[in-house]
């Protein structure tokens, strides 16, 4: 049985669709490439989902900044494990992590469907950022590259994750950034969070600069004012420059034109975003995302 999986909006496809191209162009290079026939390739889809998407009844939307539903979507198609299990040439390696026990089975039924490939997948339960670090630590770079696709829902990857992604200097990284989705609605408009959403925003951006980044002294302050006041200045260009910054900061390359995803009401709840960790084919790589980011 197909176990049913709702998320995305007509922007899924979009999506998909560019990281198909990153994925045939990335093949086509270590396939056919001298040098880099060498190494074993590998596709890492950390929130891998099921492999198939449903899309969801919009009159039920129930989300908050925290944790944002899926909302804005119509049929059943195909999600990012199934994408990339059917492309030709293979990965020699095929890493599925999903936290949903259920989902996870699911993918072991995916990989039953691809037979002749059913040795190189691995699905493993539980966390992305505990599994991804410690993916990163144990596989050997000397003789490994990789892409690794981070897509989750809301703000569930740790700076920590994208760090060790970057340390590696072999991964290839496309990661969905919650623009609209969850960053821009946890930043309060009368002055910056605090408690468990400012940590949420330390933990997921690797740094409280984000209140001086996205928060300006308010003009409205009095000399009667006992504390300074702030206001969000934050907008969300600034949101994803400030992002993207973030990734400059840790990887070799990152891709200048990430791609905004909107919903129906024209709210960008997304940034599709590419970073390469490897110093020598950053520049390559980024050149050929920036070409499908387009
Ligand atoms: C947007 S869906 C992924 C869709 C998938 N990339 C596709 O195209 O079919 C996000 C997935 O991440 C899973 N998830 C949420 N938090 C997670 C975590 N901490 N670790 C691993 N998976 C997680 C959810 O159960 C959900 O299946």
């Amino acid at each position: 049985m197909t176990i049913s999986h709702q998320f995305g909006g007509q922007w899924t496809e979009d999506k998909l669709n560019r990281l198909r191209k990153y994925l045939n162009a990335y093949l086509t290079i270590f396939k056919k490439n001298k040098k880099a026939i060498w190494y074993r390739t590998i596709y890492v889809d950390a929130f891998a989902g099921t492999g198939n998407r449903n899309f969801p009844d919009l009159a039920e939307a129930t989300s908050t900044p925290l944790f944002p539903d899926e909302t804005d979507v119509k049929a059943f198609q195909e999600g990012s494990a199934r994408v990339a299990l059917e492309i030709e040439p293979s990965f020699d390696q095929y890493l599925f992590i999903e936290q949903n026990p259920v989902y996870a089975r699911q993918l072991e039924h995916l990989r039953d469907q691809f037979p002749y490939k059913k040795h190189s997948v691995t699905v493993l339960q539980g966390d992305a950022n505990q599994l991804l670090v410690d993916w990163c630590m144990r596989t050997d770079w000397q003789k490994h590259r990789a892409i690794v696709f981070l897509d989750p829902y809301g703000m569930q990857v740790e700076w920590n994750t994208i760090d060790a992604v970057a340390r590696t200097q072999a991964v290839d990284l496309w990661i969905l950034f919650p623009l609209g989705q969850a960053v821009n609605r946890l930043l309060t408009r009368k002055a910056p969070p605090e408690g468990a959403w400012a940590d949420r925003l330390t933990r997921f951006l690797g740094t409280p600069d984000w209140k001086d980044a996205f928060y300006q002294p308010s003009p409205q302050m009095s000399l009667f004012d006992a504390e300074e006041r702030k206001d969000k200045t934050a907008t969300f260009e600034s949101i994803g420059t400030f992002f993207l910054d973030r990734l400059r900061s840790v990887f070799a390359g990152v891709a200048k034109n990430p791609l905004s995803l909107y919903n129906s009401t024209n709210v960008p709840i997304y940034l599709l975003c590419f970073a390469s960790a490897n110093p020598t084919k950053a520049p390559l790589a980024v050149r050929i995302a920036q070409d499908i980011l387009k």
